[in-house]
């Protein structure tokens, strides 16, 4: 039985993961990371469902569609991250743990990516470890969801 469905996010420009500047975000594809995140979660007992955009939109219309149905999120946002109010209030209003992801490094890269707008309402983030991020994410999520499920029911 399923513990539930978890949202694997990924906004602007990541469906060119592995043409894009791949000596800083690898070689791998947008695919290839979905794969191994299902993976992982449907070993731990959870559903994944992914989607990418490259609209601002379309990720607020996901993190709002997501608020009844799932039961956490791994969210690398690209570019948003750094700027997008609209996508750091739609997060606020998500009721279960987001876990923040980026392949790179942010901090150590261009002045611009050292803000974050998804830090302040994730539970936490897990950067600059290439596709390893994603793993460190998803057990991060489930261990997290362990901790919280409610043992008297
Ligand atoms: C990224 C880091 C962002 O600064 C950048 O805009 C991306 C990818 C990462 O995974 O390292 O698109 O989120």
């Amino acid at each position: 039985m399923s513990s539930g469905v978890v949202l694997l996010l990924h906004g602007p420009n990541l469906n060119l993961l592995g043409e894009r500047e791949p000596e800083v975000y690898g070689r791998a594809t947008l695919a290839d990371h979905v794969k191994r995140v299902a993976s992982l979660l449907s070993t731990a007992g959870f559903e994944c469902v992914a989607h990418q955009s490259n609209s601002e939109g379309d990720i607020v219309e996901h993190v709002q569609a997501a608020r009844k149905n799932t039961v956490g999120m791994i969210l690398n946002s690209g570019a948003l991250t750094h700027y997008s109010w609209s996508l750091h209030d739609a997060l606020r209003s998500y009721p279960a743990p987001i876990i923040e992801v980026h392949l790179s490094n942010p901090g150590s890269r261009e002045q611009f990516r050292h803000t974050s707008v998804v830090a302040p309402v994730a539970a936490g983030t897990v950067s600059g470890f290439g596709g390893l991020s994603y793993d460190i994410a998803v057990h991060a999520l489930v261990t997290l969801l362990a901790s919280t499920r409610d043992t008297t029911a």
